[in-house]
């Protein structure tokens, strides 16, 4: 008996890796992370499957469940939404889980940063311009940003930035971002990628706020950073025709000279 955490994507049903698909077909049990969770996921659980939404449980009743399913000798589906290394609660799981001597292996998933990113069809590393990205949030109820985990403190980097759980909090995110970046900086937010009701505001940090308007509903990305939408960066070494590198040799003295 086996649980397996699963990463679901950021919404689409079909943006699931094949092996979390299988997975999930393959399990009697499945506990999902509600309203994140795509329904059309759940289409891939075996008849008769017992399927439940952790939504509403607490920490000492999804253990209950699973292990009750490790009593049974029953395979358990653990869904989150996105991927599992951010913002998924794994971790605490996991610990309990080894506490308990059940096993368990993780399947990852897109993460709403990447879906977000293809949404604006934006890469958000571009040569001579930015080469780092920090995938962060704001302080919320249930959890304090440790000390020095400032947007400011990313800010001064000059890095993109993926700001996750804040769009509530916009007008601080702006005022926070706006000495580092400039009010003429690129943001674009990104509600629900990859849902069929996916929404997009792309602006300036100086002109957001008027363009989104109250209109500040949950389960979106702030992504902000001078990437956005750039058009003027250098072109990447990888192509360039004189660049002499292992799967491309080069001129008469190659640095790694083909294997005859
Ligand atoms: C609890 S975190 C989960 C993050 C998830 N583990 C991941 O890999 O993206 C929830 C936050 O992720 C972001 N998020 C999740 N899904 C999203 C989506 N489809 N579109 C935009 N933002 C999303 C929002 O900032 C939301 O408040």
């Amino acid at each position: 008996m086996t649980v397996h955490f699963i990463g679901a994507g950021p919404g689409a049903a079909d943006l699931i890796t094949l092996r979390g698909r299988d997975l999930i077909a393959a399990c009697p049990v499945c506990l999902y992370a509600g309203s994140l969770v795509p329904e059309g996921i759940l289409d891939h659980c075996p008849e008769g499957a017992r399927i439940i939404n952790t939504a509403r449980l607490s920490l000492d009743e999804i253990m209950e469940e699973i292990a009750a399913a490790h009593t049974a000798g029953h395979d358990v589906a653990r869904i989150h939404s996105g991927d599992l290394s951010i913002w998924s609660a794994m971790g605490e799981q996991l610990r309990r889980l080894r506490d308990l001597g059940i096993p368990y292996d993780v399947t990852p998933g897109v993460p709403s940063f990447a879906a977000a990113a293809a949404t604006l069809a934006s890469e958000l590393t571009l040569p001579g311009v930015v080469q780092s990205v920090v995938l962060t949030r704001t302080s919320g109820r249930a959890t304090a940003m440790p000390e020095g985990e400032t947007l400011a403190n990313f800010a001064a980097t000059g890095a993109t930035l993926a700001i996750h759980l804040s769009v509530h909090v916009l007008a601080r995110v702006v005022d926070e971002l706006t000495p580092h970046y400039g009010a003429d900086c690129p943001v674009a937010v990104v509600w629900r990628a990859s849902w069929p009701d996916e929404r997009v505001v792309r602006a300036t940090l100086g002109t957001l706020q008027t363009a989104i308007g109250d209109e500040m509903q949950r389960t979106a990305l702030i992504l902000v950073g001078h990437a956005i939408g750039a058009q003027d960066f250098d072109e990447s070494r990888l192509y360039a025709g004189d660049y002499d590198r292992r799967f491309r040799p080069v001129g008469t003295a190659p640095r790694f000279p083909e294997e005859t």
